[in-house]
């Protein structure tokens, strides 16, 4: 097994756990993104049912809150406790969103600009939590009110004017209407056109949660709420130092640096763990191979790539070498993954074209063309029929790179033929694999609900279950097809579900072994009784 890094090893052993406590659909750790999309819209429904009671002036939000909390406390009160525990949850599953794509190497490469822009949207929801504990003005928003003016004024621009005021008292309506402003509008405005921009390179990037997960977790939020409120500390009083402040820790956890540090250090800190992150996909820079390149004269038009690719770096235009499709397509360089994937989709990458030929696809990746990956079909299949004895099952393992290390599969009677992704596999290269000799074909890839490449896997079944072009035709026995899906951790695994795949085979073999004899022998069985019946005939005339 090749050396996986102890924290990527922890990671998946991590994620392993999950699965087997939720099954690989709800899986948290695979939905971490559209499960901080979920808490952004608790946020969001909490926080418009907030705004009718808020009032947003100086003198009366904190009545106004506390009205909520304690008056209404079943309706606006629930709502509140929502409001503050998603955006506490929609901490928690960003850092674990970030952590993941480092611990699994998906931060460096063509994945470059979702890490870059990422890393501001942190920021943009740790201010706009901020900006929240500012509205209730109580002793907690006088204490962030107060620091974050001492770290404003740390900054060049306008130095010492933001808590002169404070320190005269003269924090005023207008200011705080400021804020309100910015909390219930200017801030989830810019934080939307964040997380729009960050996802912007991907296609079908969904924002929905799944459902079971979705509901889970909201129960468990609402439970919470119930069990433990959230409250507001005393009014604000500039004149008094309030004995016990409760920080939330997600989102004030720079506060209290401030008795130790000035703020121009709280802000190197800050400013230079962001730079450092934002670095982080060129520290080193991340190898990536050719991209994919089209072949206008095998390309029909029918757009089947643009919607596969995972990360919409295909477009469709106007044909332009005046065949007589409508359409062809273009890829660009700079979004693409090669993943492969396009490959798969295109209805030229069928391997019993120009048999005798190149096989010349529609799209195709350089450093690993369509043609080559036919020909050690072909190769492997030879071999193995070579090594192997007549009773042995040949078969042809068809294996992405990003998975598992199949490396020592590889055997008298096992061919191996590696991929970038399983969505790189057209399905008439499986019918292909079966109809040349193999008696098994064993595609390995990355775990359900966590393709590498985003879409492989979910196209790959699809397309195998008459849903996706180009399908999987009905005539490719399915009991000869196995996929198996699993991390690199995952060998032992792997080995065994392929003895598993040999002996089922096996089983299949011996079956049609006795079918067929039991066919030649009611054959003869048959054969002689029309003999009879001829020799009776024969008789019978005699
Ligand atoms: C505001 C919070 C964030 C939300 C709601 C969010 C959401 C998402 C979503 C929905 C995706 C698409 C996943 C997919 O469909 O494959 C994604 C991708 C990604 N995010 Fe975030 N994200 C957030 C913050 C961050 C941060 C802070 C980082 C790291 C600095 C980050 C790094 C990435 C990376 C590298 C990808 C690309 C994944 C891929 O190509 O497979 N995200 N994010
Ligand atoms: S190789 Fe992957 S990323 Fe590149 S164009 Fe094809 S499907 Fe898109
Ligand atoms: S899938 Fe193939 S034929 Fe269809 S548009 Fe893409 S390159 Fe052309």
């Amino acid at each position: 097994m090749s050396f996986i890094n102890p924290v990527k090893r922890g990671y998946l052993a991590l994620e392993t756990w999950f699965n087997i406590s939720f099954g690989h659909q709800w899986n948290p750790l695979y939905n971490l993104g559209t499960l901080t999309f979920f808490f952004f819209w608790i946020i969001l429904i909490s926080g418009l049912y907030l705004f009718i009671f808020f009032d947003s002036t100086l003198m009366g939000a904190y009545s106004s809150v506390e009205y909520m909390t304690n008056e209404q406390w079943y309706a606006a009160g629930v709502m509140r406790s929502l409001h503050r525990y998603a955006s506490d949850a929609a901490i928690i599953t960003i850092l674990l969103h970030m952590f993941r794509e480092f611990a699994l190497d998906r931060y460096r490469g063509f994945r470059w600009f979702s890490w870059v822009t990422g890393v501001p949207t942190l920021w943009f929801v740790v201010t706009l939590g901020i900006t929240g504990y500012w509205l209730v003005w109580d002793e907690l928003a006088l204490y962030v009110a107060i620091l974050s003016s001492q770290l404003m004024d740390g900054l060049p621009l306008l130095p010492g004017t933001m808590s002169r005021n404070f320190l005269a008292e003269q924090i005023n309506d207008r200011f705080f209407t400021l804020m309100a402003f910015l909390h219930l509008l200017g801030q989830p405005v810019i934080l939307v056109f964040a997380l729009w921009f960050h996802v912007k390179r991907l296609s079908g990037v969904s924002i929905m949660a799944p459902r079971g997960l979705a509901i889970g977790t909201f129960v468990a939020l609402v439970i919470l709420s119930l069990i433990a409120p959230a409250v507001s500390h005393d009014p604000a009083d500039v004149t008094q130092t309030p004995a016990i402040l409760n920080i939330d820790w997600f989102y004030l956890n720079i506060y209290p640096l401030l008795d130790y540090w000035t703020a121009g250090q709280v802000w190197m800190l800050t400013i230079g763990i962001s730079v450092f992150l934002m670095l982080m996909p060129w520290l080193p820079k991340k190898k990536q191979d050719e991209v994919a390149r089209v072949f206008l004269d095998h390309c029909n038009g029918c757009e089947q790539c643009a919607k596969d690719c995972p990360f919409d770096a295909i477009t469709v235009q106007k044909r332009t070498d005046g065949a007589r499709w409508e359409n062809e397509v273009v890829v660009h360089d700079n979004l693409c993954a090669s993943c492969g994937i396009c490959v798969g989709s295109c209805p030229s990458s069928n391997p019993f074209r120009h048999s005798e030929q190149s096989l010349i696809t529609g799209i195709d990746m350089p450093n690993s063309p369509i043609n080559d990956v036919r020909d050690q079909v072909d190769a492997e299949i030879e071999r193995v029929n070579k090594s192997s004895s007549d009773s042995d099952n040949k078969i042809i393992v068809f294996g992405c790179d990003n998975a598992l290390d199949f490396k020592g599969l590889e055997s008298s009677n096992t061919g191996i033929i590696k991929y970038y992704c399983v969505g790189m596999i057209p399905p008439t290269m499986v019918e292909y694999a079966l109809k040349k000799g193999a008696d098994g074909v064993f595609i390995t890839g990355c775990r359900t609900g966590d393709c590498y490449f985003r879409h492989g896997n979910q196209w790959m079944d699809e397309r195998f279950d008459g849903d996706r072009k180009p399908i999987l035709r009905k005539r490719a026995e399915r009991a000869r097809i196995n996929v198996f899906r699993a991390v690199e951790t995952e060998c032992k695994e792997l080995k065994a579900e392929l003895d598993r795949f040999q002996q089922k085979l096996s089983s299949m073999q011996k079956e049609t072994e006795s079918v067929d004899s039991d066919l030649v022998e009611s054959d003869i069985v048959e054969s002689n009784i029309i003999e009879s019946d001829i020799v009776e005939n024969k008789n019978g005339e005699a």
